[in-house]
């Protein structure tokens, strides 16, 4: 494992390692389950360059939370393969960090120090700094001895970004992380990750049901079938950066929305 600054010059130097562009051919996924197997995903080719910021949208079931746990290492292909710059992804590793659809924070660790667990997994020169910089920014400095337990669920998933963010990660995979928070907490928090995007520069896959949020953050979205998974859209956001919630009175933002939500809508029928 290498030791870091925080100084962005020095990440920069540790990520230019990692380039972060992610590519899956023919990726499937069958989870057996009572003797009846899930397909989860089904023929998933999906190429994502350095330090994109690809949202992925699609309804319950399809696959998602599976794609970006194939990527994180933590599932394997039962079929097909994921590469990281060109490389197999075949175990988890610190230049990927994943935040949790639900918050998986310790409980018998402390806010600050499930935060700290982060910087001291890359061995962190600076790990307190660090730590203090990320409590900062998810607005929880006050609450830095309290347990998981004593947070609400929106401050529950506020430690585990920080957590995943405070490895300063090349490829960041988010799983509906603002989804438990309330609508205030949610913009701020989107403008974190895109200031922290923009400055490190890492490669985000990010899940989310709110398409709002997913055309306000993204370089390019895509649509997930219903399941089992695959891509049935694959859009470029025309929209030009830094971005204001003024964008969504946008023509072109109403135009993209218009477009991914009758796939949306076409797939979740299909549940029915
Ligand atoms: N560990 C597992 N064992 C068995 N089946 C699983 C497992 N994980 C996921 N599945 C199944 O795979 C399919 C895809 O699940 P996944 O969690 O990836 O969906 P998702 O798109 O993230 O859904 P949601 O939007 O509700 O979070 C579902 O049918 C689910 O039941
Ligand atoms: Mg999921």
């Amino acid at each position: 494992m290498t030791t870091i600054n925080k100084d962005p010059e020095t990440i920069r130097a540790r990520n230019r390692k990692t380039l972060g562009a992610i590519k899956t051919e023919d990726l499937e996924v069958i989870f057996p389950s009572n003797g009846l197997d899930v397909m989860a995903l089904k023929k998933t080719d999906l190429t994502i360059s350095s330090g994109e910021f690809v949202c992925i949208l699609g309804p319950s079931g399809c696959g998602k939370s599976t794609l970006l746990n194939v990527i994180a290492g933590f599932v394997d292909a039962t079929s097909g393969s994921a590469f990281l710059d060109g490389n197999k992804i075949e175990s988890p590793g610190s230049e990927r960090s994943m935040v949790f659809q639900q918050h998986s924070l310790l409980p018998w660790k402390t806010v600050r120090e499930n935060i700290a667990l982060g910087p001291e997994l890359i061995k962190d020169n600076e790990a307190t700094k660090t730590t203090d910089h990320f409590l900062d920014m998810v607005g929880l400095k006050k609450f830095e001895h309290h347990y998981p337990e004593q947070l609400s669920g929106g401050m529950q998933q506020r430690v585990g970004i920080a957590r995943a963010m405070a490895t300063y990660p090349k490829v960041l995979l988010m799983d509906e992380p603002f989804g438990a928070l309330d609508y205030q907490t949610r913009l701020v928090m989107q403008e974190h990750l895109l200031q922290l995007w923009a400055e490190f520069n890492s490669t985000v896959l990010f899940v989310t049901h709110d398409t709002d949020e997913a055309i306000f953050l993204s370089d390019r979205i895509l649509v997930m079938s219903a399941s089992p998974g695959r891509v049935v859209l694959d859009i470029e956001n025309p929209l030009p950066r830094p971005r204001t919630q003024l964008i969504f009175t946008d023509p072109a933002f109403i135009e993209l929305k218009r477009r991914c939500m009758e796939i949306i809508i076409k797939e979740s029928m299909q549940l029915r």
